[in-house]
This record gives structure tokens, sequence and C-alpha cells, in this order.
């Protein structure tokens, strides 16, 4: 089978599912489409994704969130649709242009009061969180530039508590992962960051391969260890 007809079938099953097991939202329909009339990369996560972020931020009974890396906040709007009423979600991002989609779309589904979006670097934020005692996050979701994602896992240990879910976006990248001579930076991060998990020893993890309409890529999950 070629690889074009391999996502088509992939995309059919993600409609499948969206279809069946997700509700009409016009509020995260919303979000999609402002998202890309402000020309941000359509490169959110998936709706089946999405949800699976809320699910697993519901199950963990997540109070305190941190978000690295926010887009146009859609996968922000799905974390926060798992907290309590008082609870609060920090999500940073490099560009103002996309902090700025994302503080409207997260003000459209309601979540103004509980989401603060934070412009910067996100080492440079993560660092201000350490610093103002933010933390500890009950889950952490890691969907930045991946050349940083060694450094997130070390800023995100400091931010975490026993129990803390981490959860990484793109540790697949259409199997370059396994490419253990490569120098592209994203590869590179993400396999150093594998790495740095697998051998550390307050971290128990696993990944998943996931394929869908964003093609063959995965989702890393680590719980911090007491
Ligand atoms: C890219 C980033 C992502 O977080 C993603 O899920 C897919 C693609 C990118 O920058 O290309
Ligand atoms: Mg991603």
């Amino acid at each position: 089978m070629t690889e074009a007809h391999d996502h088509k079938v992939w995309s059919a099953v993600d409609e499948y599912f969206s279809t069946e097991l997700l509700p009409a939202d016009p509020i995260l329909e919303a979000a999609l489409r402002d998202s890309e009339k402000a020309g941000l990369p359509p490169v959110q996560v998936s709706p089946l994704q999405g949800k699976l972020l809320q699910l697993l931020a519901s199950i963990r009974g997540a109070q305190r969130i941190l978000e690295i890396g926010t887009l146009g906040g859609y996968s922000t709007i799905f974390l926060a649709r798992a907290l309590p009423p008082e609870g609060r979600l920090v999500t940073l991002e490099l560009s103002p242009v996309n902090a700025a989609v994302a503080r409207a779309n997260i003000a459209r589904a309601g979540f103004s009061a509980n989401v603060e979006v934070r412009i910067g670097q996100a080492l440079h934020s993560l660092a201000g969180l350490e610093q103002e005692k933010a933390g500890p996050f009950d889950l952490i979701f890691i969907d930045a530039d991946k050349p940083n994602n060694p450094a997130y896992l070390e800023a995100s240990m400091r931010l975490a508590r026993a129990g803390t879910l981490i959860i990484a976006d793109n540790v697949v990248r259409s199997g370059a992962v396994t490419h253990a001579a490569s120098n592209n930076p994203s590869v590179v991060g993400i396999r150093r960051f594998c790495e740095l998990i697998g051998r550390h020893p307050r971290l128990s993890a696993t990944a998943i391969q996931t394929v869908g309409t964003k093609g063959h890529d995965g989702l890393l999950l680590a719980v911090v260890q007491s």
C-alpha cells in the first residue's frame, strides 16, 4: 500500500470516530476557523487527540495544568474542560500573534478566568514559574519547539510532584525518531528527551504511535514517581 493510500484510510477512521464519539462543538470549530484565518500553521492536535488529553487530565483529576506550546489554544480548551471550576491552566507561547488568537479562542470557550497565556521563550517563562513557586502542576503537556524538549523536561521536573502526568506530542515523526544518525534538530531533541526519560529514576513512561489526519506520529506519557 502507498503512503497516500494509508493516509486516506487513517483520515477516514479519524473521521468515523470523530463523528461517532465527539459531539458537534461550535466553540472548537470556531477556534480552528479563527486560527486558520489568522494564518497559524494547522498543526494543532486532532479532535480525537484533544479529547484524549481532556480524558487524561480528567482521569488524573488535574487542578493545575501546564502547557508548553499554545499555538491557537485548541488543545488548551480540551485541557481546560477537564478542570474543576477553580482549576488553573498556564500555557506558554512564543508568538504574540498566536497568543492573541489563543486568548480569543479561550475566552469564547469560557476559560479566561482559569487560563493564563504567557508570552515569551518557554524556557524563560518556565524559570519564572519556578521562581514564583507556581507549581506543582498535576499535568504538563509538552508540545512546542522539539529541539528544546530535553530542557522542557528538566524544567517540568522542577514544577512537578509525585503523580504528575507529563505528556509530549510528536515523538514519532513518521518514524524519524528511530534515526540515530539524524542531525535534524527536532529528531535529536526528541531522541535525547526519550533517553532522559528512560533513564530517569523518578519517571515511569510509555509511548504510543498514532496514525490519523496528522499522519504517523505519537505521544509519550510519563508519570513522576515518589
Ligand atoms: C509541528 C508541530 C507540532 O506540535 C505538531 O503536532 C505537528 C507539526 C510542526 O512544527 O511542524
Ligand atoms: Mg504537536
